[in-house]
């Protein structure tokens, strides 16, 4: 997919200040979590280590040492936290589903432990009146794959389509909408590429060869999904698409656009709904490698169907094509590594687009949304659409009467619906939208420092208070109506 050539930035701030927004009806009103940053119990019940166990306690690669060993404490606060989302009136909850507790070692027999939890999980959830939509991969490779070889190796997507077909057998009775992956641009360029994230690699090649392999393992897990899933249930893809834009109008600058879509959205887009890696792409990595880990069938393998393909935003990118830039490069969104996360781009320069900051130093701009739903919905009609991450750090705690205020919080998911609500008002078809996060969590490599959630935790005592932005969802998610925060 190609993005349309960039648009001035919109000031899309007056757009909650004009009538209230209606969502179409049965439009879902979520929240997300993963495993790795909200579970805890890393020990317990059967679970083995995942690559971010290891990752978290190699010197130096998360802030301060932290682990997620104990993080929101869910796996034993499931009751209180679905409680508490019915509070917030969600009508799905997205999380993600830990291999390493399922089919501890990534190979082998379900964990029927493991499984109990999700079941556990699905049955409160069901009962409180929630969907539950289930990510098999959130970054939480089982640590004995990757010293097989981990993504960089084809036999991980055979692994990869096992688990899938155990989880979707043992869960399916309860859990009928499915996303393979997460992210799989960050699981390949910044686990493998930049190395910020675990396993901590930093080798071009082997980024190459992880995204190849999750595609693979994308298309191997959609059909292994739906040989055991009743009819009816739904499979997608939740995928990071970067909103991007030229630092100038120069045929230089669009042309590091060019070759980051290509290596930042296409790889993926390419293959799981076109049929094939971008011709651009192969060219602009043929120093590194001739793509002979894609075998005869694997394009086709890949290309599945999909019910819904799912969409994480939260600030667009802004590239040069000279590397360098005013501000540091926060392309990556995750840290910036002495490694470049974009093999055959790596002298593209990257900077801070302007306006508002949260506090991962991301810009505000919501219509990077609006231009990627609109852009999928133009290239890939009758492709539903789903918002599944999209969310704001702030650190905001509880004042001195206990509650917690965070407007800015509010502000930023009010923008972001109105954007969403301008693309399905121009005929994109997107059936929900999902807040990240619903909790504070562990935030990978910057740990507990950065707080996403729309409920505060406190991580030394792990009471959970929701903020005042939880509260204003919770209104916006009953009433299926956006209006200007601070309006009843
Ligand atoms: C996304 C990840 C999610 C969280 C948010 C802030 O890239 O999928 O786990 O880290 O960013």
């Amino acid at each position: 997919m190609t993005l349309p050539d960039p648009a001035p930035a919109r000031d899309t701030s007056t757009d909650t200040d004009t009538a209230a927004l209606r969502f179409p009806p049965g439009f879902h009103w979520g929240a997300a979590t993963s495993a790795y940053q909200i579970e805890g119990a890393t020990a317990e019940d059967g679970r083995t280590p995942s690559i971010w166990d290891t990752f978290c306690r190699t010197p130096g690669k998360v802030h301060r040492g932290d682990t997620g060993d104990v993080a929101a404490d869910h796996y034993h606060r499931l009751r209180e936290d679905v409680r508490l989302m019915a509070e917030l009136g969600l009508t799905a909850y997205r999380f993600s589903i830990a291999w390493p507790r399922v089919q501890p070692t990534g190979r082998g027999p379900a964990n029927p432990r493991g499984l109990d939890f999700y079941r556990r999980l699905a049955d409160e959830l069901l009962a409180a009146g929630i969907t539950p939509v289930a990510t098999l991969y959130h970054w939480d490779l089982p640590q004995e794959l990757e010293e097989a070889g981990g993504w960089p190796q084809r036999r991980t997507a055979e692994h990869f389509a096992a688990y899938a077909a155990l989880a979707g057998e043992a869960l399916g009775d309860r859990i009928t909408r499915w996303t393979t992956l997460n992210e799989p641009w960050c699981s390949a360029f910044l686990g493998y590429g930049s190395g910020v994230h675990a396993p901590g690699r930093t080798d071009p090649v082997a980024a190459l060869r992880a995204a190849h392999h999750l595609n693979l393992a994308h298309g191997l897990a959609v059909t292994a999904l739906r040989s055991v899933l009743p009819t009816g249930a739904e499979v997608s893809v939740a995928l990071n698409l970067h909103a991007l834009r030229p630092l100038s109008a120069s045929a230089a600058d669009r042309d590091a656009v060019r070759r980051i879509d290509a290596v930042g959205n296409r790889v993926f887009l390419g293959p799981m709904l076109d049929g094939g890696y971008p011709a651009d792409l192969l060219a602009d990595t043929a120093h590194l490698t001739d793509w002979s880990f894609v075998h005869s069938g694997d394009q086709a393998t890949i290309h599945q169907r999909l019910d819904r393909l799912g969409v994480n935003y939260y600030t667009p990118t802004v590239v040069s094509a000279t590397p360098g830039g005013a501000e540091p490069a926060r392309a990556d969104g995750h840290g910036a590594g002495s490694a470049s996360p974009w093999p055959g781009a790596d002298r593209v320069g990257f900077h801070q687009a302007p306006g508002e900051r949260t506090a991962m130093d991301w810009a505000v701009d919501p219509s990077g949304l609006y231009e990627l739903l609109t852009a999928l919905a133009r290239s890939h009609p009758g492709l539903p659409l789903m918002v599944t991450e999209n969310g704001a750090a702030y650190p905001d705690g509880p004042g001195p009467r206990g509650s917690v205020d965070d407007p800015r919080r509010t502000a930023y998911l009010s923008a972001h619906l109105a954007a969403v609500h301008r693309a399905v008002a121009e005929g994109a078809d997107v059936r929900g939208y999902f807040a990240w996060s619903l909790l504070d969590n562990f935030e990978w490599a910057y740990g507990y420092t950065k707080r996403f959630g729309l409920v505060h935790v406190d991580h030394r005592t792990l009471a959970r208070t929701p903020r005042s932005s939880a509260h204003w969802y919770a209104r916006v998610a009953r009433t299926g109506v956006l209006r200007p925060p601070g309006v009843a």
